[in-house]
């Protein structure tokens, strides 16, 4: 069947994981009718008057994806005009969310194929998505119980709000910020606090708003604060990692084995936390442990072994050389390799 754009769906939609993806009476933007467009969508034979999408890998989390969007697209115009929140308002963002986040965990779907699969201009949306993604990730490395990782893909996800109330020409210059623009950004922080203090959010959500950009000693901001919620240091590693691998308005986007150099290097000197960093560089490299790797000299090689103390300084079988300890040599991956 063909979805036309401007109609509303008649049906509900479901994932054949049973997760609800759209609304009947949804109505379907260009975006969404040309997602299901796609895809085949049949009815479920088991239920009257439901639609299930078969298992075409990439519906689901398109679909989700946009929905998401689109509410963010809803909160961020509410901000923007009343300059406060209510309930209702961060309820549908949260939902919509929760069924992405439930769908990734479902069909086990890492967060890196999903920073690939989602294209969309708009910086500030895809983050806090992939923030809460990532940071859940983090939280199930580090076998932290679910409802934890729960808060997490929400704290991911409500951690920059406070960012909808900044300038957009602020928020998006290409060029470098001057110290008065730079003082502007600053404001997120507590901005995004006081939007979600009258909701009924986890005070933990609060938090992560408020103290993402503190750092362990000292240098971060609003406050400066170094007593940080280990939750809250989760955030800002998962936040952290987005933001170098991303495309921003002043910059191209940066590869993974130089984002975990920077994290490794944030760990060392004391601003985030090891016990967080580690774990997750460690299964960032396990990504390509055995992967073909060409050397910036153009020599083809793999990692044969990941040091858990120093992942990004992995030993290397490079062709027609000897194993190569990239510790001993002072080196790291992202030094050597030629990466995209
Ligand atoms: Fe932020
Ligand atoms: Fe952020």
């Amino acid at each position: 069947m063909k979805f036309q754009k401007g109609a509303r769906l008649k049906e509900d939609l479901y994932s054949n994981t049973g997760i609800l993806l759209l609304r009947k009476g949804t109505f379907l933007t260009a975006k969404l009718a040309s997602i299901l467009n796609k895809y085949e969508v049949v009815p479920d034979p088991s239920l009257k008057g439901r639609r299930i999408a078969t298992e075409v890998t990439g519906i689901f989390h398109d679909v989700l994806y946009e929905n998401i969007y689109r509410s963010m697209e809803e909160l961020q115009q509410t901000i923007r005009v009343k300059a406060e929140l209510c309930d209702a308002e961060i309820q549908d963002m949260e939902k919509n969310f929760h069924r992405l986040y439930k769908e990734v965990l479902a069909t086990h779907t890492s967060f890196l194929e999903l920073m690939e699969h989602f294209s969309s201009d708009e910086y500030l949306f895809k983050h806090c998505i992939h923030v809460g993604l990532i940071a859940a990730s983090i939280g199930k490395m580090l076998k932290l119980p679910h409802e934890k990782q729960n808060l997490l893909a929400q704290m991911g996800l409500f951690h920059d709000i406070g960012k909808f109330t900044i300038d957009p020409r602020i928020l998006n210059k290409p060029g470098k910020l001057t110290n008065e623009e730079f003082a502007v950004i600053k404001t997120h922080p507590a901005a995004g606090y006081r939007l979600l203090e009258n909701t009924s959010l986890d005070p933990m959500i609060l938090k992560g708003a408020l103290m993402h950009h503190e750092r362990l000693d000292g240098s971060g901001y609003p406050e400066g604060r170094k007593n940080i919620p280990f939750l809250v240091r989760i955030l800002s590693v998962a936040d952290t990692f987005d933001a170098i691998c991303s495309n921003r308005a002043y910059r191209r986007r940066q590869p993974v084995f130089y984002a975990i150099d920077e994290l490794m290097a944030d760990a060392k000197a004391g601003r985030l936390d090891s016990e967080v960093v580690l774990p997750f560089a460690n299964f960032l490299m396990e990504n390509y442990r055995n992967q073909p790797i060409t050397m910036r000299n153009g020599a083809r090689g793999k990692i044969v072994h990941i040091h858990p103390l120093y992942p990004n300084q992995p030993i290397l079988k490079i062709e027609g050389y000897p194993l190569l300890n990239l510790k001993e040599q002072k080196l790291t991956l992202f030094q050597i390799a030629n990466m995209q």
